[in-house]
């Protein structure tokens, strides 16, 4: 008998997302096993617990996949699992917490390609605000677009402080620099707009976390990026569905969240069915989700149009 692939979901949260399940499923899982409440601690126990029941062929049908909110933990999460295993008991590991990593990955891979027909260098040199900043998809596309060359200032309500704060424990964790900036009201972060060449909204869903009033002060916005679908928009004036689309009262085009969404999506089902089918095993964070965005774009550019 063929052995089934199986997936092993482990999360530090109460439930296993649903869509993340469905997204299992249909990248060929057949057995599907989510695990609640996983600590840190736990991931050696775990992993070494699915690894020594199954021959290197069984083991190139089995996964592990790592979720939960908190993107750091997730790395740590991932961290732990990679370093208990050893050859030749090895399966593959994908770590996507609340799809902050495909969904940042496609966020800044959707920029990068808005940029690009002006800025061949992409991201290089270009002062990035991430306004929601310290939520698990801001703080990582901060961090994927500082590892593409950005000065990245991560933005928070709470003020200067408080984004600080975070930006140095997130830029830390990744070896790479972050800023914070006040997003504490309307005038910081216009302030912090008027500096800046992207505006990344990673805000949370069903907020308008820049308003017209606040877009007014940017004036050398190339690019602006949205992730919020639950109405109002998070940027003023930027559809849903806008793909490098004019910002009406800037110079400035806009990308919204139906546009990164479907990157996303393509992203997360490209990355499960690299798992399911890798012949041996593979791991798979946010620098391999971000390289698997830039292909679908690049495919995505080179199709004839019609
Ligand atoms: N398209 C997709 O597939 C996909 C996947 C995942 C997430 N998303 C979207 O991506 C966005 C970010 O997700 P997330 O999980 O990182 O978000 P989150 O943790 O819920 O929120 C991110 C940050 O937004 C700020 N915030 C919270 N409430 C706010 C309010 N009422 N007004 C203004 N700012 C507020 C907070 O930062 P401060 O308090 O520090 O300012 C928070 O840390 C969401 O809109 C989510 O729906 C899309």
């Amino acid at each position: 008998m063929e052995r089934p692939y199986i997936l092993h979901m482990f999360t530090p949260g109460r439930q296993m997302s649903p869509f993340d399940i469905n997204m299992a499923a249909d990248a060929g899982y057949q057995v599907i096993a989510p695990y609640c409440e996983v600590d840190t601690d736990a991931i050696a126990g775990l992993v070494q617990d699915t690894i020594f029941s199954r021959s290197p062929k069984g083991l190139a049908r089995t996964g592990i996949f790592i979720g939960g909110r908190d993107a750091l933990m997730a790395a740590d999460q991932l961290d732990r699992a990679k370093k208990a295993m050893f050859k030749p008991f090895q399966v593959s590991l994908m770590a996507d917490p609340s799809g902050a990593y495909t969904t940042a990955a496609a966020m800044v891979a959707c920029v990068e390609a808005a940029l690009a027909p002006a800025h061949a260098q992409g991201l290089k040199g270009q002062r990035v605000l991430v306004v929601g900043g310290t939520g698990p998809v801001g703080r990582i596309a901060g961090v994927i677009a500082a590892q593409a060359g950005a000065e990245v200032h991560l933005a928070s309500r709470g003020g200067e402080a408080a984004a600080k704060e975070v930006a140095s424990e997130t830029g830390k964790r990744f070896g790479v620099s972050l800023h914070g900036a006040s997003g504490a009201d309307e005038s910081a972060l216009g302030a912090a707009i008027a500096e800046a060449d992207v505006v990344l909204a990673c805000a949370a869903a069903g907020v308008q976390a820049v308003s017209a009033q606040t877009l007014a002060a940017a004036r050398r916005l190339k690019v602006a990026a949205d992730l919020n679908a639950v109405p109002p928009e998070g940027i003023a004036g930027l559809g849903v569905s806008d793909d490098a689309k004019p910002l009406a009262g800037t110079s400035a085009v806009g990308i919204g969240a139906l546009a990164v969404g479907n990157v996303k999506y393509q992203t997360q089902q490209r990355m499960l069915q690299q798992m399911h089918e890798a012949p041996s095993a593979v791991v798979l964070s946010f620098p391999e989700a971000f390289a698997t965005a830039r292909a679908f774009i690049a495919e995505k550019a080179a199709k004839p149009a019609g």
